[in-house]
């Protein structure tokens, strides 16, 4: 039995990745791709969601969806300083290859009222196009099986701010109003278990590379401008949320510990912008999420290599930047 998702994602770095999961995991039935504002441009996020359709051989199979372009009230904030353009600089020839003419929100809606119940959600940008979705359609919530949110920290370390993590600290009203709209919601947040049990060094950075297929090759490039940016803050590897939420929806096995919490996001505070406040259930507050707070970090490791050896066929070339190809 497959497993029908669909990706609302800032594509970039690992959003490339967990695109990978569910493109080639066959436990997977990816319906669409839908597009939020965050990592980088936008244009720049829709062009690494083909290629990484191209690279993983399915392009043309999975339609994308542009979603919206700015979060609901604040400007936009870019990771440009953290990812570049998401893609160490890959490219492919984008002719007629394009998004849907159905904007995101309603490709979220209407798949998630096509099969009530059925659909789950795979949510690794800021929360966007799942705020607009649950407010324009009342239905949609009840309708999505289970929504997966990378987002926010457990009363932990942010990484754009002390206090926040990037996806809840761009749309903080989004991710506030997504919280109280009664999905079924299960987090991965940043820290602690980005940090501990998502997070690559060298050696096994090394191990992927060395595997030699094209999907390996495009990790590598997608992810060194991260893996650098990561140094320079004191991270010693490659950081991968957003694969690892995608992976556990599709293998419940990977997480060894998560609990019921009552999760809110700050949208006043003057320091706060976008905090996490995840109440572990002394604090008389009603559970309204899953919080994950550990995993099998060996096995998701095997479980990315295994994935990343896939040989596969690129539909058009992958152009880098000395002028080499993959594909
Ligand atoms: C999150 O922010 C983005 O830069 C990553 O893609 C991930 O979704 C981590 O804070
Ligand atoms: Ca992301």
């Amino acid at each position: 039995m497959t497993i029908p998702l669909v990706i609302d994602t800032d594509t970039a770095q690992d959003d490339c990745v967990a695109l990978l999961v569910a493109l080639l995991d066959p436990l997977a039935d990816l319906r669409a791709i839908t597009m939020v504002a965050g990592n980088v441009g936008f244009d720049q996020q829709v062009r690494n969601a083909f290629l990484t359709l191209n690279v993983a051989g399915r392009l043309g199979e999975v339609p994308v969806h542009t979603g919206c372009r700015r979060p609901l009230v604040r400007d936009w904030v870019s990771a440009e300083n953290v990812h570049g353009d998401g893609v160490g600089g890959m490219s492919m020839d984008m002719a007629g290859h394009g998004p849907q003419a159905e904007h995101g929100v309603d490709a979220l809606i209407r798949l998630a009222a096509e099969r009530p119940g059925e659909l789950s959600i795979v949510a690794i940008g800021p929360l966007t196009n799942l705020a607009a979705a649950s407010v324009k359609d009342p239905d949609f919530a009840r309708n999505v099986k289970a929504l997966y949110v990378m987002g926010g920290s457990n009363n932990g370390h942010g990484n754009i701010t002390a206090a926040a993590e990037f996806n809840f600290y761009v749309d903080p009203e989004a991710a506030k109003a997504v919280f109280r709209a009664g999905f079924e919601i299960t987090v991965l947040p940043w820290d602690p278990v980005t940090l501990r049990h998502a997070l690559f060094a060298q050696p096994a950075l090394d191990e992927l590379a060395a595997l030699g297929t094209p999907i390996s090759e495009f990790f590598t490039r997608a992810c060194a401008a991260t893996l650098e940016f990561n140094r320079n803050v004191g991270i010693d590897g490659s950081t991968h949320p957003d694969s690892l939420t995608a992976a556990a929806l599709l293998h419940p096995e990977l997480v060894t510990r998560a609990a019921g919490y009552h999760v809110d996001i700050e949208t006043a505070g003057e320091l706060t912008r976008g905090y996490s406040a995840m109440s572990w259930g002394i604090h008389g507050l009603t559970e309204n999420a899953t919080v994950i707070e550990e995993i099998d970090s060996a096995g998701f490791y095997r479980y990315l290599r295994d994935l990343l050896a896939k040989k596969t066929t690129c539909r058009l070339p992958i152009l880098l930047p000395d002028g080499a190809t993959i594909g």
